[in-house]
């Protein structure tokens, strides 16, 4: 009898089919009765694919009593709680690298979005207001100040990019990186108050929680554009609104929510606000690379092998 896996996010079918010449693979949405399903299959599933926002349920996790694979379907594994799945000996991978140009190359998108205000320029166009006058002027991006908040695989590729675009780079993290040519700042506070705009790339999850805050959002101040690729759990999402609406802060391009797929309502009328849906790694080629790592981290598992990229 093969182990079963169990795919709890979406997934592509031609892998699905490869995984199941070592294992009996499930896919969630198929299942009629989830909890049907959980109470007599729970303990036989072997292998979980998932991502780092759905993790693994509080309400499934407690039936997966054979689980020893979870392979995270994204780089970010905020929502799987890696001390309980340790705690069970439950292996974790991630899909690290892969998606990095893509997500930098959002991040770059967005920041040229809002300096350049491209969303309302094609809205005027669209619109027939060109007819009757001229765009406003908007921003320049060469000569600006930006700020990595989070210089590891993504960040380091922003600001590869960033330099291309003739700014100038700073970053924060929790400790200085050796080697390299931008000025560390040790907290977020400080590369704020010196930033033009911040552009966030940590970790999602509780050690990040709001690590953006009021106080660093009031640090980059009434010019200050704030790029979020990281996860809206490390912005303090009600304190951005608040800011962008009485104009304390210029402007944010955002790619990551809170409450995904909800975004909160003020944000959708606000000008100079640029706003994706969790896009940064959705290139046909990117999440087919990811796809890939996620399959080789269940072909290594499923033969006792070393895995590609486990979480450590
Ligand atoms: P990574 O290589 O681990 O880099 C994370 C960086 O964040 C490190 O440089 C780390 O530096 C820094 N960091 C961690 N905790 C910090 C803190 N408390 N304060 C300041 N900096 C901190 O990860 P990555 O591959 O670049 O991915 C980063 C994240 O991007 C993922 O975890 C995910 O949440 C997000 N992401 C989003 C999308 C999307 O679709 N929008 C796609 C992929 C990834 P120190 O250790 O020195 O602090
Ligand atoms: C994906 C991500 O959107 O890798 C991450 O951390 O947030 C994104 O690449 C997600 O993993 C979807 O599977």
């Amino acid at each position: 009898m093969l182990p079963v896996l169990l795919a709890i996010t979406p997934f592509p079918a031609d892998l699905l089919e490869r995984l199941a010449s070592n294992y009996e693979v499930i896919a969630w949405k198929e299942v009629a009765d989830g909890p049907a399903f959980l109470a007599s299959r729970g303990k036989d599933v072997r292998a979980l694919i998932t991502n780092g926002m759905v993790g693994v349920p509080a309400g499934m996790a407690d039936h997966l009593t054979g689980l020893g694979l979870v392979a995270c379907n994204g780089v970010g594994y905020d929502a799987i709680d890696i001390a309980w799945a340790r705690s069970k000996g439950i292996a974790v991978s991630n899909t690290p690298d892969v998606l990095s140009t893509d997500v930098a190359d959002l991040a770059l998108a967005l920041l040229l979005g809002v300096f350049r205000q491209l969303p309302a320029a094609d809205r005027f166009v669209r619109d027939g207001a060109w007819l009757k006058g001229a765009f406003p002027l908007a921003r320049q991006l060469a000569g600006s100040k930006i700020g990595i908040v989070g210089l590891g695989r993504i960040g380091r590729m922003i600001a590869q990019r960033c330099a291309a675009f003739d700014t100038v780079v700073g970053y924060n993290g929790r400790t200085r990186q050796p080697g390299v040519p931008y000025d560390y700042f040790a907290t977020p506070t400080a590369l704020a108050e010196w930033a033009d705009a911040l552009i966030v790339a940590t970790p999602g999850g509780p050690e990040t929680r709001h690590l953006i805050s009021a106080q660093v959002l009031d640090a980059l101040g009434a010019n200050g554009i704030l790029v979020n690729v990281a996860r809206g759990s490390v912005v303090d999402e009600a304190a951005l609104v608040a800011r962008l609406q009485s104009k304390r802060l210029a402007g944010a391009g955002l790619d990551v929510f809170v409450n995904e797929p909800d975004v909160p309502e003020a944000l959708l009328s606000l000008p100079h606000v640029v706003l994706t849906p969790h896009i940064a790694s959705a290139t046909v080629q990117t999440r087919r690379a990811m796809a890939g790592l996620v399959l080789d981290n269940l072909m290594a598992f499923a033969e006792g092998k070393p895995l590609p990229t486990a979480v450590e």
